[in-house]
């Protein structure tokens, strides 16, 4: 393809990253029919992965909600692998969902810059790093944006798109196309800024909740039900934050905090204090909750 042919063009998908949101978002590419590698530096996180998809697509089957040819054609779109160069030299559309740090994206992205044929576009997933910090190191900053897919990524409609100064219209349409053909609903955002939208509005209810509960006004279980019950929350800000990962929470906060120098977005003491303690949310099983993993 070539980047004015925009959506149509893109056949080849190549997520890097095999975490939480790789894993969903290259089965998300697959179920949409889309040839996916997924590339890790891990052979054990692919192989995590590779096991997740199955087991993801068998409970679909099981619940009638995917069909067995469906879920055997996505399985089958699948390839897994800890080669970058093999994997690049075929992509159409890059998304990266590598660890959140500028030093491995800068280089990944100037990797890609050769790597991938020159129509590739190259997206980053990264909700606290605006694509611009990764533009240049492609040697083509117009093929470059944000688009940050939500948790769970096969669930969530939501996928931000954000261009930077130089992003090219050719390329913003071609990332709001693609996420429309993985089933999202798309959103543009014109200019970078921390937190994009999401995150800013999910940090504004975070901070009233941790101040409610910080002040002893009403129980972190009641704040989470009123979230549910007031507003249609499908579930409230802790049992969030616990999904997300308090070290995903805590990571954000101090990367916005370090770019606004606002003080409304420094991190919470309580969330660094469970950090410290190796008490994430769901993942290391407690959080502001306790879970049975
Ligand atoms: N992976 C894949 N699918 C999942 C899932 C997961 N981790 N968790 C739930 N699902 C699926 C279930 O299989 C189920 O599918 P079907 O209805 O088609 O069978 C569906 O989601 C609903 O699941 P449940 O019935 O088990 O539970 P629920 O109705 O409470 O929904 C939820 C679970 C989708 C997580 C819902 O509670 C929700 O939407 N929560 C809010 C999530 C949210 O706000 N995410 C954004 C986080 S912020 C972020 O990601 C950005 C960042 O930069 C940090």
């Amino acid at each position: 393809m070539n980047t004015s042919s925009g959506v149509e063009g893109i056949s080849n998908i190549l997520v890097i990253g095999a975490g939480t949101m790789g894993r969903q978002i290259a089965m998300s590419a697959a179920l949409a029919g889309y040839s996916t590698t997924l590339q890790d530096i891990s052979l054990d996180g692919l192989t995590a992965a590779r096991t997740e998809h199955k087991s993801w697509a068998d409970s679909r089957v099981a619940k009638g909600k995917l069909g067995q040819d469906d879920a055997g054609a996505a399985l089958d779109a699948l390839a897994y692998s800890t080669d970058l160069n093999t994997a690049a030299s075929g992509a159409d559309f890059v998304i990266e969902a590598a660890t959140e740090r500028l030093d491995i994206k800068t280089q990944i992205f100037e990797q890609l810059g050769v790597l991938t044929p020159a129509h590739a576009i190259l997206a980053t997933n990264s909700s606290t790093l605006g694509s611009s910090k990764v533009a240049e190191a492609t040697g083509r900053p117009a093929q470059v944006c944000n688009m940050h897919f939500f948790n769970p990524a096969l669930v969530m409609k939501c996928v931000e798109v954000v261009r930077h100064g130089a992003t090219s219209d050719a390329t913003v349409q071609a990332a709001m196309g693609l996420a429309r053909r993985l089933g999202k609903e798309p959103v543009l955002i014109n200019r970078e800024i921390p937190g994009f939208i999401a995150n800013r509005l999910m940090g504004a209810m975070q901070r009233e909740a941790l101040f409610l509960a910080d002040e002893g006004i009403a129980s972190i279980e009641d704040i989470d039900t009123t979230a549910r019950t007031a507003l249609g929350h499908p579930m409230g800000p802790f049992a969030l934050m616990d999904m997300v990962g308090l070290d995903v929470i805590d990571f954000i906060a101090q990367a916005t905090y370090e770019e606004t120098g606002n003080a409304v977005d420094a991190p919470n003491e309580r969330i660094t204090a469970l950090v410290a303690a190796g008490k994430i949310g769901r993942k290391s099983g407690t959080g502001f909750y306790g879970y049975t993993r």
